[in-house]
């Protein structure tokens, strides 16, 4: 016995893999015609890691992330979380949309507490936990506003709190920050990696932002489209924090640009 724990103690530590997708397809049939968005998609993701999907604009990364939500079924695979098969919706897998549709006539503080509701907490326990995410989130002091008198950036921050509140195990992201200018952007993603650190999520990050994916990732999944496919499985090996304006990561950047050219020539 201990002969084995020393063995397993002097492997490298590879995170435990949460979510499983094996051989994932999905074909639409519209008017009599059959389209192949995805197909023969297989990865596996690690407790806390952060793996950003990049690819052009209809190679299917929303359908990806359309079905690991449960919102749609594939035509082909299985999907695992902790080894339970994945089929419908569920509070372990929360989604933040691009722009995120807050419900406009609740505050703030009311968005962020609504998934609470029906858990049977206490409102003693409900009101200690949306405190709690409107300070992860730096909005204690726009509790009470609502979503029309908050900014982008702001609005993208409630999102994230009312679904990170229901602690899931895997966070979907679809390209949560497209929306947002530039400068909001950087702020943003600097934002979700501070929250990451902190939560230890796995996040499934959707992306077509080059820049967005080096900044953001452990790992990137490249896909190409006509079918939907993932063509690379790279490792980011820049440190954190990431410096933007560095060589190393302007290297990372175009080694990523040339695939996705190489994708499209192909
Ligand atoms: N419900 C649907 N019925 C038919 N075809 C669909 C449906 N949903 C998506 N598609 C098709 O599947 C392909 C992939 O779409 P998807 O929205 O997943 O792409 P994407 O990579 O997210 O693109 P973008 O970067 O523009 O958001 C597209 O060609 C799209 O037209
Ligand atoms: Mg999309």
């Amino acid at each position: 016995m201990s002969t084995r724990l020393k063995l397993v103690s002097a492997l490298p530590t590879l995170p435990e893999a949460v979510l499983e997708v094996q051989g994932l397809s999905k074909i639409f049939r519209v008017n009599q015609t059959t389209f192949h968005a995805l197909e023969d998609i297989s990865f596996q993701a690690g407790t806390g890691e952060l793996i950003c999907v990049l690819g052009p604009s209809g190679c299917g990364k929303s359908t990806l992330l359309k079905i690991l939500s449960g919102f749609i079924p594939p035509s082909a695979g299985q999907i695992t979380l902790n080894d339970l098969p994945v089929s419908r919706p569920g509070p372990d897998r929360c989604v933040v949309f691009q722009e995120d549709a807050l419900f406009p006539w609740l505050t703030v503080a009311e968005n962020i507490a609504f998934g609470l509701k029906g858990r049977g907490l206490s409102s003693q326990l409900m009101r200690q936990e949306t405190e709690r995410f409107l300070s992860l989130v730096n909005l204690e002091a726009f509790c009470d506003y609502l979503p029309r008198e908050i900014s982008g950036g702001m609005k993208q921050r409630v999102a994230l709190a009312r679904v990170l509140i229901l602690n899931p195990k895997v966070l979907l992201m679809d390209e949560p920050f497209a929306a947002l200018d530039a400068q909001t952007r950087e702020e943003m993603q600097n934002f979700l990696l501070t929250l990451w650190k902190k939560l230890s999520h796995t996040i499934l990050f959707v992306t077509h932002d080059v820049t967005e994916a080096v900044t953001l990732a452990d790992r990137i999944l490249v896909m190409e489209k006509n079918p939907g496919r993932i063509r690379h499985d790279i490792t980011v090996i820049l440190k954190r924090p990431r410096m933007r304006e560095t060589d190393a990561f302007h290297h990372h950047c175009k080694h990523l640009y040339a695939m996705l050219r190489t994708e499209k020539a192909g």
